[in-house]
């Protein structure tokens, strides 16, 4: 078994080697190749995500990303590494679970994941220019192929997870070609799957329940925006971006990355929170190497730091622990 390791810009970087010391721990065997992306190595070369990287990404079938910095406007010849590297591997899917975690900042009883379609809609970033720059034009783009595989992903994660509904969240009813698409081919798929419950809700209201009742929400399948913005909106239930994990899957691949960035506003002072690409390590170990038991201990190590009030800075404030500090606890949990 091998992973490839991309740290990334800012607090990657600080975070991502506490979630490899602790698949050192539970998985001793497992071999480690490090790759290089982001907007440091932009910066240093010219390239944001060099072939070589994605050479030993697809080598190595598994990945473990940290967080790249990209800047809000266009720089010639950037792209976001992990939106590339996503595309590359063909990944189609991003699940962004949302559980309870023992932390002041989450609240009890929302257990939910987001299931994100990861290759298309207006997140590719197909955008043109026109009027020399006043008007800018993106192209949202929604396919039956992918639609079916994102659904079916959906309801197969919802049966193996014992869940009960699945709701299909979109803007049909301003966007008929492309969301309306989306949820007329979701209906379609959801008739293979008779044993879990289906309903639909627009993204906007959507948003108003899940800051209001985010129990209500089980599975959430959406197009790759509304997916982006709903998975930051449930993380804050969960306690917050520092808790928060993803997987990226594919045909045989996978890429865990937290769903948080880069962080520069704490980036280098060593308390940004590792839990989050911890658990998106243990996601990586359950689904992608198919190993639960081992991936319920790192779990269940998680959360016996967090209900012992072991927090970092994004938690507790300025007494909270470093982030090498809560790595030495999850792995004294690990023993
Ligand atoms: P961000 O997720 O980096 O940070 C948002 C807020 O959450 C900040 O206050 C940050 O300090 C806090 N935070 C995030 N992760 C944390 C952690 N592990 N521990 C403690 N606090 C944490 O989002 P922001 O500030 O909008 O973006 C910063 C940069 O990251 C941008 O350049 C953006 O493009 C990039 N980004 C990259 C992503 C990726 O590589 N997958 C995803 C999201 C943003
Ligand atoms: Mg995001």
């Amino acid at each position: 078994m091998k992973l490839c390791v991309i740290e990334g810009d800012g607090i990657g970087r600080e975070v991502v080697p506490a979630a490899v010391r602790v698949l050192r721990q539970v998985i001793p065997d497992l071999e480690f190749v490090s790759a290089e992306a982001g907007w440091d190595r932009f910066q240093l070369t010219g390239e944001a995500l060099p072939e070589e990287t994605v050479a030993r990404a697809k080598d190595a079938g598994a990945v473990l990303f940290g967080a790249c910095s990209s800047p809000s406007y266009q720089v010639e010849g950037y792209a976001s590494p992990i939106v590339s590297l996503r595309k590359r591997m063909e990944t189609f899917a991003n699940l962004r679970p949302t559980r309870f975690l023992p932390v002041p900042t989450a609240r009890e009883g929302v257990n939910l994941v987001v299931v994100r379609e990861n290759t298309e809609d207006l997140y590719v970033g197909d955008e043109q220019t026109a009027d020399a720059g006043d008007t800018g034009t993106a192209t949202k783009r929604i396919t039956r192929r992918a639609t079916e595989r994102i659904a079916h992903t959906a309801f197969r994660l919802a049966r193996n997870e014992k869940r009960r509904l699945v709701t299909i969240v979109h803007k049909g009813n301003v966007l008929p070609q492309t969301d309306g698409l989306f949820r007329r081919v979701a209906y379609e798929v959801a008739s293979a799957y008779r044993d879990i419950e289906t309903d639909e809700l627009l993204v906007d209201t959507a948003a108003y329940w899940m800051v209001k009742e985010p129990a209500r929400f089980d599975v959430v399948l959406t197009p790759n925006l509304y997916g982006d913005i709903l998975s930051d909106m449930a993380a804050a239930w969960g306690g917050g971006l520092g808790l928060a994990p993803a997987l990226n899957i594919g045909a045989e691949v996978a890429i865990a990355e937290p769903i948080h960035g880069s962080a520069p506003d704490i980036a280098g002072q060593g308390i940004a929170n590792p839990t989050a690409v911890i658990l998106s390590a243990a996601m990586l170990v359950r689904h992608h190497w198919n190993l639960p038991e081992i991936a319920d201990r790192i779990d269940a190590a998680v959360n016996a730091a967090l209900s012992k009030g072991d927090y970092t800075a994004d938690i507790l404030g300025a007494n909270g622990m470093s982030t090498d500090q809560f790595a030495d606890v999850i792995c004294e949990q690990l023993g």
